[in-house]
């Protein structure tokens, strides 16, 4: 299957199961090119045989990082550009990035320095980055101060995704990308709501068919979305950030150690909701549905007891605040949201402590 991102000469395709290999895509979209892949250490030995092949028929430059968020950093970032211009590659080189959203952040935000910018293309490998990270162009690193806070949008040439990748992924990273499926239900409209509601058993099982519905479902919101705000200008493309404000404070909170990226969005979301029916942007004819979909949110694991005020603290800091305001991204009608920046500090607090208590479950 073939979904479009509509970006006008930028505009770019996102191969889901589709048929061809590739090795050949590649090398028929970009005849007498060469190749640089980067990908990490777990993904380079779980799959060394296919990778093999793939630089058999391409001759790629293999880059290896080390796996994991902490290495999401500028020294990363650095390592994969000292081998790209150590290696003697120019400005023809199109750069592969075959891994989650961490390889694929980093690499992307190579692509766009290497030379002032060259073309990438996404192979992502966790249900996180094919529904969410691998889609969009935003590409990027973390600093001390925060998530994501260095970076730049650089649209990648092509994402190509086979859902078979999934069979190796554990199941704490599936249920982490699973975070950003269920945010679809909320910004994606009715029948994505409704998609959610009826099929989550089935989706979480992996049941193919209804795993291959949910990425398609969710890829083609994302590439709408940023077809119609690439660079966030408008709002619309602050959408995609439901849960998120809660989520990165969390994230920050727990130095970005113990709690997956899309397990913060789960917990997010609880907070998002909490606070939706809090501050009334949620009609009271739709509560029940938001009570019946909260029941299936899965539960996350936290380490020890966020404390409240520190994570608003952490919000207002967040590189999306306004004017000293937290913003948010809250639930309106069923598969509707709404940005919101005026809701209160004690209010926020309110929420995160009630969810601390009713919803997570705390490991201490
Ligand atoms: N750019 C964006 O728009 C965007 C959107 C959402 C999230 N993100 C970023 O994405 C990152 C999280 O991505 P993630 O959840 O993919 O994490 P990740 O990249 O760290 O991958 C999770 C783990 O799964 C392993 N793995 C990957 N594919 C595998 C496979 N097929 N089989 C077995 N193991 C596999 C990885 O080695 C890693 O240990 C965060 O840094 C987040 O900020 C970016």
């Amino acid at each position: 299957m073939k979904l479009d991102v509509n970006l006008g000469s930028r505009s770019y395709p996102v191969f889901v199961d589709d048929n061809g290999n590739l090795p050949d895509i590649l090398a028929n979209t970009f005849p007498n090119r060469r190749f640089a892949l980067v990908t990490n250490t777990t993904l380079s030995r779980l799959y060394d045989g296919i990778l093999s092949n793939w630089k058999a028929r391409l001759d790629f430059l293999k880059i290896e990082i080390e796996d994991g968020e902490r290495y999401k950093n500028l020294e990363t970032w650095g390592k994969v550009l000292d081998s790209l211009l150590l290696s003697g590659l120019d400005r023809s080189v199109v750069i592969i990035a075959f891994g989650g959203g961490v390889v694929g952040d980093i690499t992307g935000f190579a692509a766009a320095c290497f030379l002032r910018g060259v073309d990438y293309v996404q192979v992502p490998t966790t249900l996180l980055a094919m529904v969410d990270s691998s889609v969009g162009g935003k590409t990027g690193i973390d600093h001390h101060s925060g998530k994501n806070r260095i970076g730049a949008f650089h649209q990648p040439r092509m994402v190509w995704i086979s859902t078979s990748f999934l069979k190796t992924l554990p199941e704490r990273d599936f249920l982490s990308g699973y975070g950003e499926v269920f945010k679809y239900a909320f910004i994606g409209g009715r029948n994505m709501f409704s998609f959610i509601l009826e099929n989550h058993e089935k989706i979480i099982g992996r049941e193919p068919g209804f795993l291959l519905q949910a990425i398609t479902n969710s890829i083609r919101i994302k590439a709408e979305v940023v077809s119609d705000d690439e660079h966030e200008k408008t709002g619309r493309r602050a959408l995609l950030n439901f849960g998120h404000t809660f989520a990165h404070a969390l994230e920050t909170f727990f130095n970005y150690e113990h709690v997956l990226h899309g397990e913060a969005v789960l917990w997010g979301i609880a907070c998002a909701i909490e606070m939706g029916k809090r501050v009334k942007t949620i009609p009271d004819s739709s509560l029940r549905e938001y009570d019946r979909i909260m029941q299936l949110l899965p539960r996350v694991n936290l380490p020890a007891k966020p404390d409240a005020e520190r994570l608003c603290e952490l919000m207002l800091s967040d590189k999306k605040t306004s004017n000293g305001r937290i913003r948010f991204v809250l639930p309106a009608s069923p598969g509707e949201a709404v940005i919101c920046d005026d809701t209160g500090k004690e209010t926020a607090q309110a929420v995160i402590r009630y969810v601390v208590e009713g919803y997570a479950e705390t490991q201490i």
